[in-house]
């Protein structure tokens, strides 16, 4: 193990490269990570970051936003096939038939999307900024919201505002229940949930905070209770544990929120991945001209 930690050090420096891993990713990847954040977060340093080679550990469309943030700059992903169900629910085509029928309206577009969708988007948004994402649109204009219902029902509460919803979901946590909260929470009784906004409406408004996995780090920052239900991916636990190794973190559900996506790339990939410098991430020079004006948007709109 050693030896291959090695390894990766000496062509992360002979590439002048970074590695950038998702909160979601096995501990061993987050552990040689440069830098391990959320959506909102990655983005942005793959924006500004100088390296000339950028080792994305997450999934495809992740790589895909960096690589078009990032046009000058070559973006690996070391496994090519870690998708994400829901990025997967939503098509360009049927994007652009939607559009047609609401042709004033302003369609923003979660992350969790393909470039051919950001493409056909006015801007982009993650679930650290949502929210303000769509404050910024001017009251008058109808917004069409892609593809993530839940994020959208959330969003709704949180601005007033009635927007046309997507009918995705992700599939790892649209299956968390109220049950389960009820369940969790009479198991740890003096534990906060806190709750990613991707959850189904009834679950999110039983939440003591709804974050993206960055805003979780703040919100367990920001308060002095020291027992905490996280209902997101399991990935997540990790980074909250090496964070704060004061406080204690629960599954929601032993076991049941796993997303296979995200533990697809080994120490291996990513060693193989400098060597051979693979997988190099490109996209329609056409797609992604339109879908930077998207991203770029969403960066300019500050977290929630
Ligand atoms: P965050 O932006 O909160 O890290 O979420 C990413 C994601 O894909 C959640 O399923």
């Amino acid at each position: 193990m050693d030896k291959l930690i090695r390894k990766i050090e000496q062509l992360k420096s002979e590439r002048q490269a970074v590695i950038l891993a998702h909160n979601y990713e096995p501990p061993e990847i987050q552990d040689i990570a440069d830098i391990v954040g959320d959506s909102l977060g990655l983005s942005i340093d793959a924006a500004k970051l100088d390296n000339p080679v950028i080792v994305f550990c997450g999934v495809s469309f992740m790589a895909e936003s960096a690589a078009i943030l990032a046009p000058d700059k070559q973006v690996l992903l070391p496994r090519l096939n870690c998708g994400c169900g829901l990025a997967d629910m939503a098509n360009a085509a049927a994007l652009r038939k939607i559009r047609g029928k609401h042709p004033d309206a302003v369609v923003v577009t979660y992350v969790n999307s393909s470039a051919a969708v950001k493409a056909e988007s006015d801007i982009c948004c993650t679930s650290g900024n949502a929210v303000n994402v769509v404050r910024s649109i001017p009251k008058d204009k109808d917004i069409i919201f892609v593809p993530d219902r839940n994020l959208g029902a959330y969003v709704q509460t949180q601005t007033g505002r009635k927007m046309i919803l997507w009918d995705g979901a992700c599939p790892i946590h649209d299956v968390i229940s109220a049950d389960d909260i009820t369940t969790a929470r009479a198991a740890y009784p003096d534990a906060l949930a806190i709750v990613h906004p991707e959850c189904k409406p009834e679950v999110v408004a039983m939440a003591d905070s709804v974050c993206s996995t960055g805003g979780m780090f703040d919100f367990v920052a920001g308060t002095n209770h020291k027992e905490f239900i996280v209902v997101t991916e399991e990935g997540m636990l990790y980074p909250l544990r090496q964070a704060h190794p004061d406080r204690t973190f629960y599954p929601v559900k032993k076991g049941g929120m796993i997303c296979p996506d995200m533990k697809m790339i080994s120490l291996d990939d990513v060693c193989t991945s400098l060597e051979k410098m693979e997988y190099i991430i490109t996209v329609n020079p056409e797609t992604a001209t339109k879908a930077r004006l998207a991203l770029e948007r969403m960066l300019t709109v500050p977290r929630n």
